[in-house]
């Protein structure tokens, strides 16, 4: 193609009023025609659909997805706390100056403790799940329960540590572990209140 290219180029420079170049540019062009209808092939196009589908499910998709479903709001910086079961209660959607004056709702699954007041309709005051706001939700969960003794009762002794949980109990669990991941912020971690020991919150 570039000896093509060269003597129409030529041919332009020596006669500058286009006289006798027809047969070469009719050349040049099968010659473009030839070289783009090899590369136009029904299987490069196909390989092109699968390889523009592969990077928008694997790379474009993922992104956009976490940034809706985890609802990270840029304005506000999440501060990674400390939370004893009595301080979390403060999150149970109802306004809690001064540590929750926005009434926000946290809940804690296996010591992580989750922002869920994008599911307000779910765990805010008057929502199904409402029994786990503020509160450490994960037996609760482990044994789909709302009953009062799956919550933790003394806020200032040991948490629970569901070392009794069997394992389908176990396996029910970690399946929400994963949906609170996926959704939800984690913004601290829970721990036992200790009494020699003071806490962040
Ligand atoms: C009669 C039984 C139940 C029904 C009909 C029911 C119905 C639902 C529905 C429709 C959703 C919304 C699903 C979605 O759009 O993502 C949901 C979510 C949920 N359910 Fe239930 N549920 C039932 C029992 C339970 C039990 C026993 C528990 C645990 C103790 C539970 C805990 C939850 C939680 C934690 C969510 C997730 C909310 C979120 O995405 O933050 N549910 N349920």
């Amino acid at each position: 193609m570039s000896v093509v290219t060269s003597s129409i180029v030529a041919s332009a420079t020596s006669d500058p009023y286009n006289l006798g170049l027809s047969p070469q540019l009719e050349a040049y062009r099968s010659g473009v025609r030839e070289q783009f209808g090899s590369t136009v092939t029904p299987l490069n196009v196909a390989l092109l659909v699968v390889l523009l589908t592969f990077t928008y499910y694997r790379l474009i998709r993922p992104y956009n997805a976490a940034s809706q479903t985890l609802h990270v709001n840029k304005d506000q910086p999440i501060v990674f706390q400390t939370f004893t079961p009595r301080t979390l209660l403060k999150f149970n959607g109802l306004p809690n100056p001064p540590l929750n004056p926005d009434g926000k709702v946290y809940l804690a699954v296996k010591g992580k403790v989750h922002d869920v007041t994008s599911g307000r309709n779910f765990y805010g005051p008057g929502g199904p799940y409402e029994n786990f706001a503020g509160r450490d939700a994960t037996r609760g969960l482990a044994c789909q329960s709302f009953d009062e003794d799956m919550l933790t009762k003394n806020l200032d002794g040991p948490l629970d540590d569901c070392s009794d949980l069997g394992a389908d109990q176990l396996e029910n669990l970690q399946g929400w572990v994963e949906r609170f991941d996926e959704k939800y912020l984690v913004v601290g971690k829970l721990v036992a209140y200790n009494k020699n020991q003071v806490h962040g919150m």
